[in-house]
């Protein structure tokens, strides 16, 4: 940016007013709303412009050497209790998350220029949960869960190709159960943060942070 650019501080010119928003469109969070319903209204909006995968997180783990460890994920589900994604158990992020049970999540819908940053503690979720949510799973997606020893080395593309083809005989035209290494993980969130983009830099805010059954909110600085 330019120095030129910016507003000279005059608060009587239009140049200066612009860098603020309306009253109508100043973004306000108060304890009033429930961040999950603000995070499904969001959510909404990301839908009907996010070119794909409004779902995608960048989810955070932690190795017990407490390095910091990222990769993207797709939500699951999310409701009261929390974020949930599906992986496979014997990955990498299962095993740092078996040791640390925490983790962290990161939306960032471009389209919306907003991000929505959850950190708590994690959980499995129920073998009943995932059974059915494993249902839902296209065919060749189930296979694919049972072909994938995720995160271990593999000697070439042929012997995932292998392992696909022997579990299409296997199950042959039958259902497809859930493996047992197979299964989601809920972060139960203790922290939710609701940024969004404002004019110069002058972002919106507003941190959701859990003190019992209750949340309070805190708006902060950009
Ligand atoms: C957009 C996107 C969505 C992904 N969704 C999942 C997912 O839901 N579950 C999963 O296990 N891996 C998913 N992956 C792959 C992971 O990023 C990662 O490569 C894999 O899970 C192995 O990670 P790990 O070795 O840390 O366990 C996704 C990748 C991308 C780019």
């Amino acid at each position: 940016m330019n120095l030129r650019d910016l507003p000279i501080y005059n608060p009587y010119s239009d140049a200066y007013n612009s860098l603020f928003l309306t009253k109508s469109e100043v973004m306000n969070l108060t304890e009033k709303d429930n961040p999950i319903d603000v995070f499904n209204s969001w959510y909404t909006e990301a839908e009907k412009t996010e070119i794909n995968d409004p779902t995608a997180m960048s989810l955070a783990t932690c190795t017990k050497e407490g390095r910091p460890v990222v990769r993207m994920v797709l939500l699951k589900g999310v409701d009261e209790r929390g974020f949930v994604f599906y992986t496979n158990l014997g990955s990498r992020k299962a095993g740092e998350l078996n040791e640390t049970p925490f983790a962290a999540l990161c939306f960032h819908w471009k389209t919306q220029r907003r991000q929505i940053r959850v950190e708590g503690a994690v959980e499995r979720v129920s073998d009943e949960e995932a059974d059915a949510y494993f249902a839902t799973r296209s065919r060749l997606s189930q296979l694919g869960a049972w072909a994938s020893k995720q995160s271990q080395p593999m000697d070439g593309k042929w012997e995932l190709e292998k392992r696909v083809a022997e579990y299409t005989a296997k199950f042959n035209v039958g259902e497809v159960p859930r493996p047992e290494f197979w299964s989601g993980f809920r972060i139960v969130p203790d922290s939710i943060e609701f940024w969004s983009d404002g004019k110069f830099r002058l972002h919106d805010r507003f941190v959701f942070a859990k003190e019992g059954e209750k949340w309070n909110v805190t708006r902060i600085f950009p």
